[in-house]
C-alpha cells in the first residue's frame, strides 16, 4: 500500500473509499484459527468472523490448501463451459440441502445476487406480489433492497420494486396477505441483521402449509444461518419443513466470494436456458474453496460443534452478573444478546479494547458469529473479554 508519511490509515480510507462505506474499526492485516491481528500488532479474538464468513476461522490450511492449487490449476472459466469444481459444488449442495435429484443450483457471487435469482424465480410464477417481512435484511442491490424490510435503508433508492410488500412475522399476517397473486414468500429463518431475532415458534411449518395452499413459492434467505452455523446445514432442517427455494452465501465458502439458490422439486423448472447467469458464478477458484469449506465442516464434525458450543455459549452469556444482560436469541454459533439498554456500540468498543471482536447489530443487540471451530479456550477467554466489556459499557452508562 501506498500511504504518505503524514496521514494515517483512516485519512487514506477515508479520501479514496466511497463515501457510502462506514468508518473502519481497525485496520487488519493477517487472521490464524479464530485470532485477527490488526496492523499495529494488536490481537483479536475475532467472534465475529466476518459476519458469519469465515466459518473455519482465518487461514485455515484446507482452505489455503484448496484455493492455492485450484488458482495455480484453472481459476476461471466463462459460462461457456463447465468445471470439476463447479459440478462438485452442485451436486454438494443438493445433497446438503436435501434437494436430491429433483434440486437445481444456480452459483453466483454474494448474497444479494442469490436473492435476486430468487426475484427472478418469483417472476417465473406469473404472479406480480412478493412478501417478506418487516426488519428483514435480504441485501443492498436493487431488487435484494426491496425485499429488505428496513424502510430506513430503502428509503433514499426508491422507486425500488413495484409490489413488494413488507409484513408481521406473524402467521395471522402472512395468512391476511397470502391470495392466488403472490408469487413468493421470502424469509430468514431467523433475522440476523434485525439482531438475530427467532421467528415465533411453528411460523416455518405454518407458512409451509399456507404457501402451499396458496400455490404460492416459499424461498428461505439463508444466507447468515446456512453453511452450518445453526447447527445443521441449513436453519429450516431443524423445523422438518422443505422450502421450494434457499438462497446461500457467506460462510459456505469460507471468505471466498459466492452465493447460490438451490430449488427443490417444481421449483427447479422454472428457469429455462439463458433466463439468468453471471460471469463469475460457479467460477472454479470459488467452488473450489466452497468444496474445501463445506468438506471440512462435514468432516471434522463442525456441525455438532456449532450446535454444542452454541448451547455452551449461551448458557456462559446467560450466567453472567450483568444488568445489561436481558436474553440471548438466536441458535447454533447465530447468537444475538439482547441489551436492557441501548448500549450496544458502547459494549462493541469496549470489547475491541479488550481484543475482542463483536457486533452491535443495533443499539440494543450484540451479535456473535464465531468461527464454526470455536472450543473451550475461545470461549472461555470470550467470557473473559464480554464481561469485562459489559462492565466497562454499565460503568460509563451510569457516570
Ligand atoms: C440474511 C441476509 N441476506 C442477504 C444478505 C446479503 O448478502 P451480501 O452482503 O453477500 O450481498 C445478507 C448479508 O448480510 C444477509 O445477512
Amino acid at each position: 500500500m501506498t500511504r504518505s508519511k503524514k496521514t494515517s490509515w483512516r485519512d487514506d480510507f477515508t479520501t479514496a473509499m466511497m463515501g457510502s462505506a462506514p468508518a473502519p474499526l481497525a485496520m487488519l492485516e493477517r487472521g490464524a484459527g479464530c485470532y485477527v491481528w490488526d496492523v499495529d500488532g494488536t490481537k483479536y479474538l475475532d467472534f465475529l468472523a466476518g459476519i458469519a464468513v469465515n466459518s473455519l476461522g482465518h487461514a485455515h490450511p484446507v482452505l489455503v490448501e484448496a484455493v492455492s492449487r485450484q488458482v495455480g490449476t484453472l481459476a476461471h472459466v466463462s459460462n461457456y463451459f463447465a468445471s470439476a469444481p463447479q459440478i462438485e459444488l452442485a451436486q454438494r449442495l443438493r445433497r446438503i440441502t436435501g434437494a436430491g435429484d429433483g434440486g437445481r443450483v444456480f452459483l453466483g457471487n454474494s448474497g444479494a445476487e442469490a436473492i435476486e435469482a430468487a426475484i427472478k424465480l418469483a417472476r417465473r410464477t406469473g404472479r406480480p406480489r412478493i412478501l417478506s417481512l418487516i426488519n428483514s435484511f435480504h441485501g443492498r442491490t436493487m431488487g435484494s433492497l426491496s425485499l429488505t424490510g428496513k424502510a430506513a435503508l430503502r428509503e433514499d433508492f426508491e422507486p425500488l420494486l413495484p409490489n413488494v410488500e413488507h409484513i408481521d412475522s406473524t402467521i395471522e399476517a402472512l395468512a391476511r396477505a397470502l391470495g392466488p397473486d403472490v408469487a413468493a414468500l421470502v424469509v430468514e429463518p431467523i433475522k440476523g441483521e434485525a439482531g438475530v431475532v427467532n421467528l415465533p415458534e411453528g411460523y416455518l411449518e405454518a407458512a409451509r402449509e399456507l404457501t402451499r395452499e396458496n400455490g404460492t413459492l416459499l424461498i428461505l434467505d439463508e444466507i447468515q444461518t446456512g453453511a452450518g452455523r445453526t447447527g445443521t446445514w441449513f436453519a429450516f432442517q431443524q423445523s422438518g419443513i422443505v422450502p421450494d427455494a434457499i438462497a446461500i452465501a457467506k460462510g459456505i465458502a469460507g471468505g471466498i466470494p459466492i452465493g447460490a439458490l438451490v430449488t427443490f422439486g417444481a421449483a427447479s423448472d422454472l428457469f429455462t436456458t439463458g433466463q439468468h447467469g453471471s460471469t463469475f458464478g460457479g467460477n472454479p477458484l470459488a467452488a473450489a474453496a466452497a468444496n474445501a469449506v463445506l468438506g471440512e465442516i462435514e468432516h471434522a464434525g463442525l456441525l455438532d460443534n456449532a450446535r454444542v458450543r452454541g448451547i455452551e455459549l449461551t448458557a456462559a452469556i446467560e450466567a453472567i452478573d450483568s444488568p445489561l444482560v436481558a436474553e440471548v436469541r438466536g441458535r447454533g454459533l447465530l447468537i444475538g444478546v439482547g441489551l436492557s439498554e441501548p448500549v450496544a456500540q458502547k459494549v462493541a468498543s469496549a470489547a475491541m479494547a479488550a481484543g475482542l471482536i463483536v457486533n452491535a447489530a443495533n443499539d440494543t443487540s450484540i451479535r456473535l458469529a464465531p468461527p464454526l471451530i470455536v472450543g473451550d479456550v475461545e470461549i472461555t477467554e470470550f467470557i473473559e473479554k464480554f464481561t469485562t466489556a459489559l462492565k466497562t459499557a454499565s460503568m460509563e452508562t451510569t457516570q
